[in-house]
């Protein structure tokens, strides 16, 4: 029997569809691909495995804009490819997550398309007028540049987007739409879907009001940020309806929910008290301390270990005493190699990634490993303009290049922050394209796979860094003290090394990472 709270535990993986294994040859990864490594993630040591969006989409943002949450994207394959990759999976024993992206949809879904025409689902969207001076609403910038508002001819309105102008925002105070979002988790948690990865969870409820956003670029019309744009008074009753409604009768269901700009354990606590509403959320504040604050990624700020164990330190601490849980995460598709930026992807990119894999997997809280950190894959060392796929990044570089700004630069901070750089292809083997396709490649394969693949850590006499994620995986469920134990920070003030104990009943493990 599984224990209530098996999610603690849990080692996840996350596949990003697209870039995982081509078995058509049109250059994307599919559903069929997946199914034919269940066999390798299970060896690795992983129990769950989270894909980013498989749904209908017209991929402007690379599937986190869904028109049919009901339907496969063609390229991945069909609903059958979907049914029988989760028979295989639970068939030896992995569990399927999927992402539920219901703070906005795209604007290809039928009920946006109903919605811009006036039709009765008008009111599944957030529209406003113009303001007294004849603009819009308030000055919030789109998290893809621009304002968050387009303009409808038609209605006389604009609506909103938090994100891209193609990502309108649900309207979540309508109780009809959140019925809409309870059917859809039903949809797939019938079908044998093991949980969900909640996209942006904390934007689906907005500062009433939707008052004008503190002002950081004067030159700019549009600010930046996620004030008022998140995090607002309904967030927690929402995610309880959800649960009332759907996930208490799914008791075994994961749940994690992205959560960008919540700041501390306490802010989080009442959306993961003991697993309810949700069991975990992904939150950023890692993420952000090579950021400037209130300005985009792509403007570097130095940073120090210490801020770096404020962060984490401060969460775990938190959460075990209050019964809150943590995230585990240093990638995923919308950040940078953690070894290109973290630590070393030259000379010691080997010892650093294995550095890195030991600090990963002895925090408190559940591991999420993506795809090709296994192997220590890094950033692409350069990207040209006409290789970047990524709408931020391609919006980034021309808001640059428009200013007449340092196109050079732009490139720079692309390698150095974008997300092109994680969605590059999985690394399988010294073959064309690194094993990954027999086609042409959606998006550029890492040059260095040669050297930095699955075939030759697998075969490699020597101790390779997919070798030692793998005891590292078998050492942490052997050793339940690395996970569920008591955590305490050692040495806090050292800039040099982040150390840290994990007691319990059987032992203390010390662990020091430098
Ligand atoms: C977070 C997703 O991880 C990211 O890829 C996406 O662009 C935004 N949410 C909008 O859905």
């Amino acid at each position: 029997m599984e224990a209530p709270d098996w999610w603690r535990d849990t080692v996840v993986y996350q596949i990003y569809p697209v870039s995982f294994k081509d078995t058509t040859g049109n250059g994307k990864g599919d559903l069929n691909g997946i199914t034919s490594k269940l066999p390798y993630l299970k060896d690795l040591g992983v129990e769950v495995v989270w894909l980013s969006p498989v749904y209908a989409s017209p991929m402007v943002d690379m599937g986190y804009d869904i028109s049919n949450y009901r339907e496969i994207y063609p390229d991945f394959g069909s609903m059958a490819d979907w049914e029988r990759m989760v028979e295989e999976a639970h068939r030896i024993g992995l569990k399927v997550v999927m992402d539920l992206v219901v703070n906005h949809t795209s604007d290809q879904h039928e009920w946006f398309q109903d919605a811009k025409n006036g039709g009765p689902k008008k009111d599944w969207y957030i529209w406003r007028r113009k303001n007294k001076e004849g603009k819009e609403p308030n000055n919030w910038g789109a998290i893809f540049g621009g304002s968050c508002w387009e303009w409808n001819d038609k209605l006389q309105e604009y609506y909103l987007h938090v994100f891209d102008v193609s990502q309108p925002d649900l309207n979540w105070e309508n109780p009809v739409v959140r019925e809409a979002v309870w059917d859809v988790m039903r949809f797939w948690l019938d079908k044998g879907c093991d949980g969900f990865r909640m996209d942006v969870i904390n934007c689906i409820s907005k500062t009433p009001g939707f008052p004008d956003a503190p002002v950081t670029d004067p030159q700019n019309p549009y600010q930046y940020g996620l004030i008022h744009r998140f995090n607002g008074p309904k967030v927690a009753d929402h995610l309880l309806e959800m649960h009332e409604k759907v996930l208490r009768y799914y008791p075994n269901a994961f749940t994690v929910g992205e959560a960008p700009g919540v700041k501390s354990a306490e802010q989080a606590l009442p959306l993961v008290k003991n697993g309810v509403p949700l069991q975990m959320l992904f939150h950023f504040e890692h993420m952000y301390i090579d950021h400037q604050p209130g300005k985009t990624c792509f403007n570097y700020k130095p940073w120090k270990l210490t801020e770096l164990k404020d962060v984490l330190g401060k969460f775990m601490e938190f959460n075990q005493a209050n019964g809150g849980w943590d995230s585990l995460y240093l990638e995923n598709h919308d950040q940078p190699r953690i070894v290109s930026r973290w630590a070393n992807d030259g000379l010691y990119r080997d010892v650093s990634s294995k550095m890195l894999a030991i600090f990963h997997a002895t925090g408190r809280g559940t591991l999420f490993l993506y795809q090709g950190q296994e192997i220590g894959m890094a950033n692409p060392t350069s990207w040209d303009f006409d290789e970047l796929r990524d709408l931020e990044e391609i919006q980034y570089y021309e808001a640059v290049e428009a200013k007449n700004g340092d196109i050079q630069d732009a490139l720079k901070q692309i390698q150095r922050i974008g997300r092109d750089n994680s969605r590059t292809p999985m690394q399988w083997n010294a073959d064309v394209n690194a094993g990954f396709t027999s086609g042409t490649p959606w998006i550029k394969v890492n040059q260095d796979y040669k050297a930095w693949n699955v075939e030759a850590q697998s075969t490699s006499s020597g101790m390779s860094v997919l070798k030692f994620w793998k005891l590292v995986l078998r050492n942490r469920k052997e050793h339940p003290g690395l996970i569920r134990g008591k955590f305490e920070m050692v040495d806090y003030e050292n800039e040099n090394v982040y150390a840290y104990t994990r007691t319990d009943a059987i032992g203390q493990y010390l662990i020091v990472c430098l």
